[in-house]
């Protein structure tokens, strides 16, 4: 195939044959299923089975959407790591409320979540970023992330000043990046099945407990 032949993508189809998800069978916290999904992708080494689509609302009303990585699962929600200056953390600071999307294509596998944003401790982001290799630990001082820059040289050349101020070891966390963590209030599996006839469980957090229902696909 020429790399600029058009794509043919009407003609592009699966057969979701991997697994059912029944109602009255599915845990009664959808965290766990969340938990067995997402271990389900490690088992079958899944390429970054923990990235995940974040959509935030624009300042401008358009919804901004990117792939972020979970890194971690508590009673405080679904964690991950970012600029807090970024455009996404400008966004959160404006309306906490957000949606995120995981998919396991190779296990037919989607879980959309519908919640509401918070920071984590200062002590949660030392922590991890201390666990970071050398050159994540520079990137994250070197990038003032979303802001537009005049080219690859500018990142070049702070990642060579930010080399020099902060030797292996000694790299601080930066004051402006830290984690975020998401706690959802509506969590929705999708189990593809044959024929398009695909399983869709939505639980939703009413009154304090989680309410499961069937959705027609
Ligand atoms: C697989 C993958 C994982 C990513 N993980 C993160 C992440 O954990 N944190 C982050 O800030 N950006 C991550 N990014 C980059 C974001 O998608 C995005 O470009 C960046 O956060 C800036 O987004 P914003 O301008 O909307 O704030 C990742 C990108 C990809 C493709």
């Amino acid at each position: 195939m020429n790399p600029t032949d058009k794509p043919n993508l009407p003609d592009l189809r699966v057969s979701y044959d991997q697994g059912e998800l029944d109602e009255h069978s599915a845990p009664a916290d959808p965290v766990e299923l969340f938990t067995h999904w997402i271990n389900d992708a490690l088992a079958h080494r899944l390429p970054e089975p923990n990235a995940f689509s974040l959509a935030t609302n624009g300042l401008d009303g358009t919804p901004t959407v990117r792939t972020v990585l979970l890194k971690g699962i508590d009673e405080r929600g679904f964690h991950f790591y970012t600029n807090y200056e970024s455009r996404k953390g400008q966004e959160i600071a404006a309306n906490a409320r957000v949606a995120a999307c995981f998919l396991w294509t190779d296990r037919h596998h989607q879980v959309c979540l519908k919640g509401t944003m918070s920071k984590l401790e200062r002590a949660d982001a030392e922590a991890y970023f201390a666990s970071r290799p050398y050159g994540h630990q520079i990137g994250a001082w070197v990038s003032q992330q979303s802001v537009v820059i005049s080219g690859r040289e500018w990142l070049e050349q702070r990642d060579a000043e930010m080399k020099a101020k902060y030797p292996e070891g000694s790299v601080p966390c930066p004051p402006f990046w830290g984690g975020y963590t998401l706690l959802p209030d509506e969590m929705e599996f999708w189990q593809g099945r044959v024929s398009r006839l695909h399983d869709r469980i939505r639980y939703r957090k009413e009154g304090g407990v989680w309410v499961k229902v069937r959705l027609s696909p």
